[in-house]
């Protein structure tokens, strides 16, 4: 029961009365190996790495070995807060404990190697994890191979590539990208096209991917001409853009204040729907309310009809910069043209409103979206739950945990 209940304390991160539920289980009964595991993976999320560590010597203080569960949230807790050194102590002491490394605590040793330029270490581990038959699977290679490419040691960046081509990993985006950007940062743009190529060829992504992963790269080392390039050469060859590859473009563009320009571009060449809700998706998340209205008015004006994506965009940005009132009109305005506000629209404007500390009006959204028949989800209660918490309402977080629970947002396990 009390597990339980730390669960999902643990899970909002609500430190404070986690541990009023401590104190009053110790009158009962002793913490478990699982209380402490809830706790030690509840500081380590949070990067609480004192009370983390504190945790762990308490357990062993009262007698209570530590398990998986315990060593990998403090060894994934050290490696994210940069403590490779730490990370490693407890890697020793887990073999003292007889408890055995898995593929979680190995693949995060990896990343954080990897991460920290100790490639060294990080393929000596990797000759462990394999010794040991467990198998790596596609995302700690890329860890390893994104590791090597910005050491600069591509041969070693290739030698695991050809390894994960060997032993028949599926590779995903995030490999692809890797590899073509890797490649690309060396200075070895054949390599990094030929990466593209071999995978359009091989029909391993679909194309669009392939070509926001090339885009992607472009954008990312600053290259605008050659994005625009790729894009280009690409939809030359055949390759569908689509809304993702689309909202990439504008992302990166965007980024880089080209925004404009593409619009100019791109509105010209060929509007469509796609295009404009992309368009206006972009502005509304550089800030630009004037424009992306504008726009939307030239979109009705061209005969299309605005989506729930296009208002759900114009009144999330809406939200964030305050204009409520603005906020509802639109809202009103989705709802007169039958467009219905889903999930993402209700929590930016609950979040709007609980933003400003308007409680009361944020709830009364919330049922009544509930009466839509729109099912929460943990983001939505994670909202009213931050603004209840700073006006120190702790009876209507009480309220909303029981209503979780029942939704089985908060799991019991
Ligand atoms: C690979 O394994 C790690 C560690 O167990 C896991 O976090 C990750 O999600 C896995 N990746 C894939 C693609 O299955």
């Amino acid at each position: 029961m009390f597990n339980i209940l730390f669960n999902g304390f643990a899970k909002v991160y609500m430190k404070n009365e986690a541990f009023m539920y401590f104190g009053l289980m110790w009158k009962y009964c002793l913490p478990s190996i699982v209380t402490y595991g809830t706790f030690v993976d509840m500081f380590c999320k949070m990067g609480d790495m004192k009370m983390g560590n504190r945790m762990f010597l308490d357990m062993m203080k009262v007698g209570i070995v530590p398990n998986l569960v315990v060593f990998s949230s403090l060894i994934d807790g050290y490696c994210k807060a940069g403590s490779l050194d730490v990370a490693f102590e407890y890697f020793e002491r887990m073999k003292e404990c007889s408890v055995r490394p898995n593929e979680f605590t190995y693949s995060t040793l990896i990343d954080g190697c990897s991460k920290h330029g100790m490639l060294a270490r990080a393929d000596s581990l990797f000759e462990k994890m394999l010794s040991a038959s467990i198998l790596p699977n596609c995302t700690v290679y890329t860890s390893i191979i994104d590791g090597h490419f910005k050491k600069g040691n591509v041969d070693d960046a290739i030698k695991y590539i050809n390894q994960m081509f060997d032993r028949d990993i599926k590779l995903d985006l995030t490999a692809y990208t890797v590899i073509i950007s890797g490649f690309h940062r060396v200075g070895r743009f054949d390599k990094s096209m030929e990466a593209a190529e071999y995978v359009a060829k091989n029909g391993l992504l679909p194309d669009r991917i392939i070509l926001t992963a090339i885009m992607d790269v472009h954008f990312k080392a600053g290259n605008i001409k050659e994005a625009l390039n790729a894009y280009k050469i690409l939809l030359a060859k055949g390759f569908e853009a689509d809304v993702v590859t689309l909202s990439a473009l504008m992302d990166g563009l965007s980024k880089h204040g080209y925004l404009q320009e593409a619009r100019r571009y791109l509105v010209k060449e060929n509007a469509n729907e796609i295009l404009y809700t992309v368009f206006i998706d972009a502005l509304c998340k550089e800030g630009n309310l004037d424009d992306a209205e504008k726009m939307i008015k030239e979109m009705s004006e061209a005969g299309f009809v605005p989506d729930k994506f296009v208002y759900t965009s114009w009144i999330a940005e809406l939200c964030k910069q305050g204009n409520l009132l603005k906020a509802f009109m639109v809202k009103k305005r989705m709802v007169q043209e039958h467009v219905e506000p889903d999930l993402l629209t209700y929590s930016s404007l609950i979040g709007g409103l609980a933003e400003k500390g308007l409680m009361i009006e944020a709830k009364q959204v919330f049922d009544d979206m509930l009466n839509k028949g729109i099912t929460p989800d943990f983001v939505s209660y994670d909202i009213l739950i931050r603004g209840y918490h700073n006006q120190g309402n702790g009876a209507a977080i009480s309220g909303l945990h029981d209503e979780m629970r029942k939704r089985g947002i908060i799991v019991e396990d």
